[in-house]
């Protein structure tokens, strides 16, 4: 549960922490968000999280509320009031509030920043990945630039809720050419029959994600071979092993695409090494 949560300067109790009315985060999404998993906590990969916040920042001309080290020192102060071991720690910019007007306001609206910690016992995932997530498939509707990590999560939402109302946890995105781009909150990725790694290269179709960074790091260490490059649901279809990575499910095997078993219906090996292998890659930091 989160308990404290920080608003603008002041850590406010959950029920009573807010934002202005007019926030541009709340009524044109015009905000950016990271989401850092806790371990221990500690923070996991916390350097690769920062810097695409500040790129998020940046690539939308967001003004950073305050220098990392500030950042870095409410995370903890987060983390330490809700009493956080294992789970989250959220973080959101957004350009601010001011009477409602698409034109981005001058200097003097400065940003708005939440951030907010919540218990998530790693043994819940872990459960999960002893059987493997179920994955439907939908097409990709949302904008171009979906290497910047924005609020605008609309349709993630109405994705994640068409998987879930055919019984899967994640929908994948398809574009127009039949490839996979990502999942609505994780990156995709597949294993051929010769045992090699398959992820789609970055680019504006994909949020370069963290733990999909990662990942690479210990695919490399294990003596894996990664190829970036697209894939076409046909192809996930036909793949060995299938799996998902993000923050909060590191690499989650997927068992199932659109109520087709994946290699043999069971999380694969080389997901597994990987899941297992990531926290001892990762960048453990206290905070
Ligand atoms: N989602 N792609 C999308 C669209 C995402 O929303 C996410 C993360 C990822 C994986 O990124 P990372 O490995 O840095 O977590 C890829 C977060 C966890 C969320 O929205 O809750």
């Amino acid at each position: 549960m989160t308990r404290i949560v920080y608003v603008n300067g002041a850590y406010k109790r959950y029920g009573e922490a807010a934002i202005h009315v007019e926030d541009r985060g709340f009524q044109f999404a015009d905000a950016v968000y990271e989401v850092i998993e806790v371990l221990g906590g500690r923070l996991v990969d916390a350097t690769r999280h920062l810097a695409r916040l500040e790129r998020s920042l940046r690539e939308l001309a967001i003004s950073p509320p305050m220098r990392e080290s500030a950042l870095l020192h409410i995370i903890g102060e987060v983390i330490r009031r809700n009493r956080v071991r294992d789970g989250i720690v959220y973080m959101q910019v957004t350009r601010g509030a001011g009477p409602r007007e698409f034109a981005l306001p001058g200097p003097d609206v400065l940003p708005t920043l939440v951030v907010f910690a919540r218990t998530q016992p790693r043994g819940r995932a872990d459960r999960l990945a002893e059987t493997g997530i179920v994955v439907k498939t939908v097409p990709d509707n949302r904008w171009e630039r979906c290497n910047i990590k924005t609020v605008m999560l609309l349709p993630a939402v109405l994705a994640k809720d068409a998987a879930r109302r055919a019984g899967a946890r994640e929908a994948w995105f398809v574009d127009s050419s039949g490839t996979i781009t990502e999942g609505a909150s994780s990156n995709a990725w597949i294993v051929t029959a010769k045992g090699v790694l398959v992820t789609r290269p970055l680019g504006q179709e994909i949020l370069p994600g963290v733990t999909r960074a990662t990942v690479m790091d210990v695919a490399k260490a294990e003596g894996l071979r990664v190829e970036e490059r697209a894939f076409t649901r046909d192809e996930a279809l036909r793949a060995t092993e299938a799996f998902i990575t993000s923050a909060t499910n590191i690499a989650m095997p997927v068992v199932t695409i659109d109520g087709q078993g994946i290699g043999n219906g069971l999380p694969g090996p080389l997901t597994r090494r990987l899941r297992s292998r990531f926290h001892q890659m990762a960048e453990i930091s206290a905070v």
